[in-house]
């Protein structure tokens, strides 16, 4: 069993409070903070640049992720590491060419992370997966925050996790899109270990705190069920 990893996406947080906002997030129990970076045109929305983040980088030492939901993230790569991301996830879709792309991350200082979107076979990523550390099965269409949760990723989570193991290779799978406490089970059993979460953590009554020690628990407890 790989370790489970709780993420939360920034999407929801009070943007004009965003490095007070990680420093909760850190005092929660977080393992990783995902800036989701929409260009509003590989996705129809619109977040930050690396400067917002490098601003909240000093309000916290949790690693961060930037998943880059936009059409060409080579020129960019090197600013996200500047910017403090130890791992930056280029979807499959994004590139012409994914193999140096990935490849490239990795020249830059980061670790590589690749996504696939709901309708994008595991195929596409099949031969690259030598050069990953982690892949990203969206469970929602990428773009907005509290959308639900697509449970016909279930089979694609679990051939993600086959191609993987069959080949011995060190590669989380993550998710992200509609994890809560009723959906975090069923990706964790299907294969998934890093857990990405918006809204079901900032609308916990009971803190973010209990909210991140909730979904690490249930996503345990179906790793092993
Ligand atoms: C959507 C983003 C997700 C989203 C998750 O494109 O990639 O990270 O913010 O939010 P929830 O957990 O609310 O679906």
């Amino acid at each position: 069993m790989r370790p489970v990893s709780i993420v939360p996406s920034v999407l929801p947080a009070d943007f004009a409070r965003l490095g007070e906002e990680c420093a909760a997030l850190e005092a929660a129990g977080v393992d990783r903070i995902q800036w989701d970076v929409m260009d509003g045109v590989f996705v129809p929305n619109l977040t930050f640049g690396p400067d917002v983040v490098a601003a909240c980088r000093k309000h916290c030492s949790v690693p961060f992720e930037a998943h880059l939901m936009v059409v060409d993230p080579d020129p960019t790569l090197e600013r996200w590491v500047d910017a403090g991301c130890e791992l930056l996830i280029v979807h499959a879709e994004s590139v012409r060419h994914l193999h140096r792309t990935l490849a490239r991350v990795r020249e830059v200082g980061a670790s590589a992370g690749v996504a696939l979107n709901p309708a994008t076979p595991p195929s596409a990523v099949e031969h690259v997966l030598d050069l990953v550390d982690m892949v990203l099965v969206m469970t929602v269409d990428p773009g907005f925050g509290g959308q639900a949760y697509l449970s016909s990723m279930e089979p694609k989570i679990a051939e993600v996790r086959r191609l993987i193991d069959e080949r011995a290779l060190d590669v989380d799978v993550e998710v992200d899109g509609g994890i809560g406490p009723d959906t975090v089970g069923g990706a964790a059993a299907a294969g998934a270990n890093v857990l990405v979460a918006g809204s079901a953590l900032y609308r916990d009554p009971d803190g973010l705190a209990h909210a991140v020690t909730d979904l690490r628990q249930r996503a345990e407890a179906a790793q092993t069920a």
